[in-house]
């Protein structure tokens, strides 16, 4: 459990000023000269001691991450790209740094960048996010004025230049190789991997792409050590973590908390409890809606890290919590995020562009119970013909859902195709 003191972020919901001035009195963009000063391998050795893993979703480590940056220039210029395109549905943590606390990105954008021997990086923006772009671009205007950013950044003697891009919509372009596609103007198409962007990124220049929470956290690691932020969660599941937690609880939030937190802890604490009461609570997707979700029966005990969720077969993902009450019916739920994924595939591998539209009809009528008890099998064995087997993760993160969805609610779908046989089709399923 964090105290005030803990916290990173001291401006999410913006009970303070996001300027300059506010960022600075919040004690940010001290000393940032003093940290560069430390050297490249300094501040690399000091991120993988904190353990801090990527918080796009996928978790990987980041002091790893930017290790894998060549240290020696061989006359390609090096980038370091801000994945700011947050669209996974129930996501909406790096919006609030965005809107409330951008300093913490742009500082540190130029440590991160000079830690990757990167002179210039972009930050790519969600289409939709058209305030938190305002306020981040006031915040990079702020930045260059006062030679935080440009020549010279921050008196640091590293030359260094932030663009804002803005995207224009598509859930894809969050995928890290689309988004460079993206950037350099192409359509947003995933690319293969290996390589990885670290030995051709952007441009075929080595990059790194991390998530804004990633790169927000990095000045306040840096100030206070990579030891005090692996003093939080369970090993290899380090540091704070900002959760959003929307769905059925009574106060709907933002908020970061100590890693491993136990979900029970983090909805009484923070969301005023299930509403209804815990007795009440039907199933969580812990993190976004690329994860499989959680049944009541594993909540009791669920603690929000990587590893507790990956040993249930779900995920920490973007730690976006999605509360369902007894009301949901999760079935139709489910074809929601089925269409959304259909929607959003890029189209550019079989699997996925045909399993996507196949998952969403077979979806489609067992959200209307008009499907055989059989399909529900041959459902979960489309989505395993799905998973794995694609270019990017879209694939694997339109079939895990399903799956989630058969292995904890597979009684649910059978009443339901029983209940249209007998007539009895309930009122939800017939709309
Ligand atoms: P990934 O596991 O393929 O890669 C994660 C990162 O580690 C990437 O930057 C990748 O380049 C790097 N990496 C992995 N293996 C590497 C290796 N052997 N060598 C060098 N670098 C390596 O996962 P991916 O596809 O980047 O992300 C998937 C996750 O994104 C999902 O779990 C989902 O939770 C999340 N997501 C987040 C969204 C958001 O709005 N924040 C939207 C959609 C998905
Ligand atoms: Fe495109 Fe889907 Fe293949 Fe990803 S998995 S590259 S979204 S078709």
């Amino acid at each position: 459990m964090l105290t005030d003191q803990d916290r990173i972020f001291t401006n999410l919901y913006g009970m303070h000023e996001r300027t300059l001035k506010g960022a600075r009195a919040r004690g940010h963009w001290d000393g940032t000269a003093g940290i560069i000063a430390k050297g490249r391998d300094w501040i690399i050795d000091e991120m993988k001691k904190s353990g801090l893993r990527g918080r796009g979703g996928a978790g990987f480590p980041t002091g790893l991450k930017w290790s894998f940056m060549p240290k020696e220039s061989d006359g390609r210029p090096h980038y370091l790209v801000i994945n700011a395109d947050e669209s996974e549905p129930g996501t909406c943590k790096d919006r609030e740094i965005m809107r409330h606390d951008p300093h913490t990105l742009i500082e540190g954008a130029l440590i991160a960048g000079f830690a990757m021997g990167a002179h210039a990086s972009y930050i790519y923006i969600r289409g939709e996010y058209i305030r938190e772009r305002e306020a981040l671009q006031a915040a990079i205007d702020e930045a260059y004025d006062a030679g935080l950013l440009g020549a010279d950044a921050a008196g640091s003697g590293w030359d260094f230049d932030l663009y804002l891009h803005h995207g224009a919509g598509a859930y894809i372009c969050g995928e890290e190789t689309a988004l460079l596609e993206s950037l350099e103007g192409k359509k947003g198409m995933p690319r293969m991997k290996p390589p990885f962007p670290a030995g051709a990124g952007l441009y075929g220049c080595p990059t790194t792409v991390n998530n804004v929470e990633s790169i927000a956290v990095v000045p306040t690691i840096l100030r206070r050590g990579g030891d005090w932020f692996a003093g939080f969660g369970r090993p290899n599941n380090a540091g704070t973590k900002i959760f959003a937690v929307s769905g059925h609880v009574n106060s709907p939030c933002v908020v970061e908390e100590s890693m491993s937190i136990s979900l029970r802890e983090l909805l009484d604490r923070h969301c005023g409890g299930v509403r209804g009461g815990w007795g009440n609570l039907k199933a969580v997707i812990p993190g976004g809606s690329s994860v499989p979700l959680l049944p009541a029966s594993l909540c009791d005990d669920a603690i929000m890290d990587f590893d507790w969720l990956r040993e249930q077969k779900s995920g920490l993902g973007t730690a976006a919590v999605i509360v369902m009450d007894q009301s949901t019916d999760l079935i139709k739920a489910i074809w929601r995020l089925a269409s959304f994924y259909k929607h959003e595939s890029c189209g550019q591998c079989t699997p996925c562009r045909e399993g996507t539209g196949w998952m969403m009809r077979v979806m489609d009528r067992l959200v209307r119970g008009e499907a055989e008890i059989e399909e529900i099998d041959m459902l979960f064995d489309i989505s395993r013909q799905v998973e794995g087997h694609t270019i990017c993760a879209l694939g694997d993160a339109a079939a895990w859902p399903i799956q989630g969805l058969i292995r904890h609610f597979r009684d649910e779908i059978e009443d339901r195709i029983k209940a249209r046989k007998s007539g009895r089709a309930s009122a939800v399923a017939a709309e």
